[in-house]
C-alpha cells in the first residue's frame, strides 16, 4: 500500500507503509529518516498556542507535515499520528514496544498505579481481575441501577421545573448522574450526596493534573504553592471518599464472616472482586493503597466520559432537531412509554448511532498518547526511542480521508456494519489491549440515560449559547452547558404518525 504524505511544500512523498513492523530490513532501518516537522517553536507548535488550543495544534501538524510528522523541543520529540495503520501498529501490532507516555504523570497524580496507568504484568494481572466486572451478563444487572439514577435526577428535575421549564448546566446534571451510576454498580454505594463535592474536587485535580503534565519542570508537590495547595486539597477529598468506602466494604465482609452469614448483598461488584482477589503465586491480596488506586480509576475513567458523550449528544440534538425527533419518534415506539430493558438496547439503534456520531465529533477521550521503548519504524520513518506517540482522535475523527461531510452530524453514517469500516478510522475507546474497559457498560449506560431524556424531556441551549471545547485529559464544554429543560408529553409511536 502507497500512502500519499503532505509535506510543509505541499509535496506529496510516497512511502512503502505495509507490512509496518518487516520494515526493519536493511536499508530502510539504518537511514530511516525521522519524521518531516517544525524543529524547534514555530507558528504552529509555540507552546502558548499549543497550550491554547491543542487541537488545533495536531490539526495544523497534521495538514502541514502529514499523517506522520514529529515536533522537536529541545530533546523532546513529539510524534503526531493520524494514519489508521500506523496507529494499529503503536496500539496492537507493536505495542510491546510502547507505554503510557511521561504525559500520564500528571492523571497518575491522582490515580496512582490503576488499570489505566499501570504497566507490564501487574497491568495484564489487574486487568484479568476487573475483567469479569464487565462480562456482558453483569452488565444486564446494572440497568436497574442505571434507571434508577436517571428517575433520581428526573425527580430533581420536576421540583425545579414546577413552572414548566428551568435552565441548567446540562454538563453538571450528567456528571452527576454518571457518578451515581458508577457508584451503585461498581462498588453498590449511593454517592449522589457527595457528588457535588466530588465533581468539584475532580475539576480541581484534572486541570492541576493536566498542566503538571504539559509542564516541562513542575514544582514538587511537597512545595506549598497555592496551586499544589488546592490540588492536595482537592485528592484529600477524593481520597477520604475512596478509602472511607473501602473502610465500609472491609468492615461489612467481616461482619459476615464473623456471622456466618453468606454474603449477598455486595458480592460479585467490581470491589469485592478485587478484594477477593489473590495472587496466585503468594496467595497476596490486594493492599488498600491498590484498591484505592483502582476504584479511583474506575470512579474517574468511568463517570466523566460518559457525561461527556451524553451533553454533547444533548447539545448536537439540540441543534438537528429533525433528527431529535426522530429519535423521540424511535424511543416512544420501542419503549411503548415504559422505562427501558436489555432486550429494547439493539432496537433503540438511532439512540446508540446518536451517541457514536456525537462521540465521533467529540470523542470524550480526545488524545492518547504512548512513549516508545526502543526506536521504531513506520511507514519509513524512525520514531526514535523515548519519542512520545500522539493521537488526536478528534482529528482522526474530522478526517475527510476517513469520512464523508467530516464536520456534519449524520448519525446514519453509522449504519455501515463496523466490520466494513476502514479500521483504526473511530477510536471513541482507544484500539489494542488497552481498549477502554467499560466500553460496553458506557454505550449501555449512554444508551439509557439519553433514550429515557428523549421519552419525557426536551433539552434546548439556550440562545447565544456557544459550545467552547476544553481539551483537559478528557475533552468537556468549557465553562459547562446552558440548557433549557422541559418536561415533554410523551412523542407518538412511529406506527400512530
Ligand atoms: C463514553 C465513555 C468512555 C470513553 C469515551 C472512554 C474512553 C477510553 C479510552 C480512549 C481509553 C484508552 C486510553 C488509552 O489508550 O490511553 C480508556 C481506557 C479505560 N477506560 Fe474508558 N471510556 C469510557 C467509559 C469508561 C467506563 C464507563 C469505565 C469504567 C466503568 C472506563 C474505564 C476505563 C479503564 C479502567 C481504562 C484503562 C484500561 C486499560 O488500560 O486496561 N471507561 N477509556
Amino acid at each position: 500500500m502507497r500512502i500519499p504524505l503532505q509535506t510543509s511544500h505541499h509535496r506529496t512523498l510516497t512511502v512503502t507503509s505495509s507490512p509496518l513492523s518487516n520494515e526493519s530490513a536493511g536499508l530502510v532501518r539504518r537511514d530511516a529518516p525521522e519524521p518531516p516537522g517544525p524543529g524547534g517553536i514555530t507558528r504552529i507548535t509555540n507552546p502558548w498556542t499549543a497550550w491554547r488550543d491543542p487541537i488545533g495544534m495536531f490539526h495544523r501538524v497534521t495538514q502541514e507535515y502529514g499523517n506522520v510528522a514529529m515536533l522537536k523541543f529541545g530533546p523532546l520529540k513529539y510524534v503526531v499520528l493520524n494514519d489508521p495503520q500506523a496507529i494499529r501498529h503503536v496500539l496492537l501490532d507493536n505495542a510491546k514496544n510502547y507505554v503510557k507516555s511521561r504525559n500520564y504523570r500528571g492523571v497518575k497524580l491522582i490515580l496512582g498505579n490503576g488499570l489505566l496507568t499501570s504497566e507490564g504484568d501487574f497491568w495484564r494481572r489487574q486487568r484479568k481481575l476487573a475483567q469479569p466486572a464487565f462480562h456482558r451478563e453483569r452488565l444486564s444487572s446494572f440497568i436497574d441501577a442505571m434507571t434508577l439514577a436517571t428517575d433520581k435526577m428526573f425527580d430533581r428535575w420536576r421540583v425545579r421545573a414546577e413552572s414548566g421549564a428551568f435552565e441548567t448546566d446540562i454538563h453538571e446534571e450528567m456528571m452527576a448522574v454518571t457518578f451515581h451510576i458508577v457508584g451503585l454498580t461498581l462498588l453498590s454505594r449511593d454517592l449522589l450526596g457527595e457528588a457535588e463535592a466530588i465533581g468539584k474536587a475532580l475539576g480541581t485535580a484534572l486541570y492541576f493534573a493536566n498542566d503538571y503534565a504539559e509542564s516541562i519542570v513542575n514544582v514538587p508537590l511537597w512545595v506549598p504553592t497555592p496551586k499544589n495547595r488546592s490540588f492536595l486539597r482537592a485528592r484529600k477529598i477524593l481520597d477520604e471518599m475512596v478509602f472511607r468506602v473501602i473502610a465500609e466494604r472491609r468492615e461489612a465482609r467481616r461482619n459476615q464472616q464473623n456471622s456466618a452469614e453468606k454474603r449477598t448483598k455486595n458480592a460479585g461488584d467490581l470491589l469485592d472482586m478485587l478484594m477477593d482477589a489473590k495472587d496466585e503465586d503468594t496467595g497476596e491480596q490486594m493492599s488498600d493503597q491498590q484498591l484505592r488506586d483502582e476504584v479511583m480509576t474506575m470512579v474517574l475513567a468511568g463517570h466523566e466520559t460518559t457525561a461527556n458523550a451524553l451533553s454533547f449528544s444533548l447539545f448536537l440534538l439540540s441543534k438537528h432537531p429533525d433528527i431529535a425527533r426522530r429519535l423521540s419518534e424511535e424511543v416512544a415506539t420501542v419503549l411503548q412509554g415504559r422505562t427501558p430493558r436489555l432486550e429494547d438496547l439493539p432496537k433503540l439503534a438511532l439512540t446508540k448511532r446518536v451517541l457514536e456520531e456525537s462521540m465521533r465529533l467529540f470523542p470524550p477521550a480526545w488524545a492518547f498518547e504512548r512513549q516508545a521503548l526502543e526506536d521504531d519504524f513506520i511507514h519509513g520513518f524512525k520514531i526514535p526511542k523515548g519519542a512520545v506517540v500522539g493521537v488526536c482522535a478528534y482529528v482522526l475523527h474530522r478526517d475527510a480521508a476517513h469520512w464523508d461531510n467530516p464536520e456534519g452530524f449524520d448519525p446514519d453514517r453509522f449504519l455501515v456494519d463496523p466490520k466494513d469500516r476502514a479500521k483504526y478510522t473511530y477510536l471513541p475507546f482507544g484500539g489494542g489491549a488497552r481498549v477502554c474497559i467499560g466500553n460496553a457498560f458506557a454505550m449501555m449506560e449512554a444508551q439509557i440515560v439519553l433514550a429515557k431524556i428523549v421519552q419525557s424531556w426536551s433539552a434546548d441551549l439556550l440562545p447565544l449559547t456557544k459550545l467552547e471545547l476544553d481539551p483537559v485529559i478528557t475533552l468537556r464544554p468549557r465553562g459547562g452547558l446552558r440548557m433549557r429543560i422541559r418536561a415533554t408529553p410523551p412523542a407518538l409511536p412511529r406506527a400512530q404518525i
